[in-house]
């Protein structure tokens, strides 16, 4: 499964991506303006930082303006990855960026009906938001799975890019479920190597090092 970091916090990115724990980058327009970046600025920057495909979400609702949009944050960079919402006029729009050869992020995606759609479309990515169906008390990862068996009764080669992730538990059950990518904050990515049976062994082992005098170098 691939890593994509959710975050327009480019010290966050760097750290992450010098650990090799990098391959691509979402960012919406909530989180820029937590990063209190220019959009277009911060998605260049965050391009020229990582090698796999940033995520740069439009913010117009309407076809015209959102095609014009979608074009012009394709020009930032060859890895810019536009980010349309799952509406009629997102899937237009994903329609000719991908004809174009842009690849394109569907997201705002909460049933496997929408993900079907965006398919059918061309997307290069589709964004089930699985945190904010876990807060109506839906099971998120049962979308994931039904998206991944229809994307595979059928062969589309959209891939799922599991979002809204807020927990470890949400990264590895994502990738039990057969998420191409997860793409979370990098608060969560940090939180996948806890384990109190790793801290207790190694407080162990230091100790007994210690005590047995060991030096290696
Ligand atoms: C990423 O593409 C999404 O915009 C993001 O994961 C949404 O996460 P949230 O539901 O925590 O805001």
């Amino acid at each position: 499964m691939k890593f994509f970091v959710d975050t327009a916090d480019i010290d966050a990115i760097r750290e992450l991506n010098d650990l090799g724990m990098v391959d691509g980058v979402t960012t919406n327009p909530s989180l820029i303006l937590k990063s209190g970046r220019d959009i277009l600025e911060a998605t260049k920057e965050i391009c020229d930082l990582v090698e796999g495909p940033v995520s740069a979400e439009v913010v117009a609702v309407d076809f015209d303006q959102m095609l014009k949009e979608g074009e012009h944050l394709a020009t930032i960079a060859p890895n810019v990855c536009v980010k349309v919402p799952l509406t009629w006029a997102g899937l237009r729009v994903c329609k000719i960026l991908t004809d174009n050869g842009t690849k394109v992020n569907v997201t705002l995606c909460f049933s496997a009906n929408q993900a079907l759609l965006a398919a059918k479309a061309g997307a290069t990515y589709i964004s089930p938001f699985i945190g904010r169906l876990d807060d109506m008390n839906i099971d998120g990862m049962d979308l994931i799975q039904d998206i991944r068996t229809i994307y595979d009764n059928y062969g589309f080669e959209t891939q799922i890019l599991a979002a809204s992730i807020r927990s470890a538990n949400h990264m590895k059950d994502a990738a039990l479920m057969g998420a191409d990518v997860a793409t979370a904050p990098p608060a969560v990515i940090s939180k996948m190597i806890d384990h109190p049976l790793t801290k207790n062994g190694l407080d162990q082992f230091v100790k007994d090092a210690k005590e047995a005098g060991i030096k290696i170098v």
